[in-house]
């Protein structure tokens, strides 16, 4: 574009003076179709308990779970992402509660797809849940390993294909999982189930509240750097989504949102693939926490921060504040 514009025949806040034409020319728009609902989902029943560190999100029980879909679907939003909270006395290391097909994802999964069939449902595959030192694979002498955790992601995630989730949404960073578990999939009839990989998911502070959301807190033994990426790279974020892609991806994720907005930009505009992006449990609560101590609008912050996303080049985004900013959109 090598155009002059020069003031005072140009004059940029023209556009801007009404309502009605910074409408018409906004580039950006935000819709509750757009938007995926995460959502804590715990044991028990007419539960609502809420997170602390989440001012507004509470763990539901199935059944809560339920109601909130119908809401959610009420609303015009496309799809939960679902979390299960575990307490420590459900937790080993060998997880085999991921894999038991009436765990409390399976059940929530069949819950909500026979009360409300035609909303997505996304499942989180990672092996911190259920794990009794929150790490997203096995441990061995102090180490993460690889291969055997991929094998377990597998049996994951049929379950849950099997259990009806739509979108299988593999959050663990092992390498080479995302080939697996299509192989895997496909080998048991789920060729039509989708695949989300968090294909540069970062080791970020910003998962704090999320790890407290699913009993993690207190459990986690380290950190997750040999696993997760470096929040110094954005190379790396390239080649992690590369391979996702070449291994059957359907969608990828960069995780968290707000504050990797240039890896989000990077990823579209690379390989134009549908990219989406998690507005993560430490984003949602510095909103809250501004807001609750009148330092930022609530309402205002929610609708930037996910119009900031989407401007980035995100398709979707995955967020706490879904139905709340769904009812903002309404109106
Ligand atoms: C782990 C997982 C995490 C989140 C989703 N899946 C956190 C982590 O890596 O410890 C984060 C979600 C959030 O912070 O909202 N498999």
């Amino acid at each position: 574009m090598n155009v002059s514009q020069t003031f005072p025949s140009t004059r940029l806040r023209r556009t801007r003076s009404a309502p009605w034409s910074r409408a018409l020319v906004a580039e950006t728009s935000l819709s509750p179709q757009k938007l995926i609902w995460a959502m804590v989902i715990r044991k028990g029943e007419n539960i609502e308990e809420p997170v602390a560190s989440l001012p507004g999100v509470c763990r539901l029980s199935v059944d809560r779970a339920v109601a909130a879909a119908r809401e959610a679907k009420t609303l015009g939003v496309s799809a939960l992402a679902l979390f299960p909270h575990t307490s420590a006395e459900d937790r080993s290391a060998s997880a085999d509660l991921a894999f038991d097909p009436d765990n409390l994802m399976c059940r929530a999964a069949k819950a909500i797809k026979d009360a409300v069939p035609d909303i997505g449902l996304m499942a989180d595959v990672a092996l911190d849940p259920y794990t009794d030192h929150g790490h997203d694979g096995f441990l061995e002498n102090g180490e993460i390993v690889n291969d055997l955790t991929v094998d377990a992601l597998i049996r994951q995630s049929v379950v849950e294909a099997r259990a009806g989730f739509d979108i299988i949404a593999p959050s663990d960073m092992m390498d080479g999982r995302i080939g697996a578990i299509r192989k895997g999939l496909d080998a048991e009839g789920f060729e039509n189930v989708q695949i989300m990989s968090y294909a540069a998911k970062y080791a970020s502070c910003f998962y704090g509240p999320y790890r407290d959301a699913i009993g993690s807190t207190g459990i986690l033994k380290g950190d997750k750097r040999t696993y997760q990426m470096d929040p110094a790279n954005t190379d790396e974020a390239l080649r992690e989504t590369a391979m996702d892609i070449a291994e059957g991806a359907d969608s990828v994720m960069i995780k968290p949102a707000g504050a990797y907005l240039d890896i989000i930009h990077r990823v579209k505009t690379e390989f134009q693939m549908p990219t989406f992006a998690f507005q993560v449990s430490g984003e949602y609560a510095m909103i809250m926490a501004a807001a609750q101590n009148g330092w930022i609008d609530e309402e205002r912050a929610i609708l930037e921060s996910l119009t900031a996303i989407r401007r980035a080049g995100a398709d979707g985004v995955i967020t706490y504040f879904a139905a709340r900013a769904a009812r903002l959109l309404n109106g």
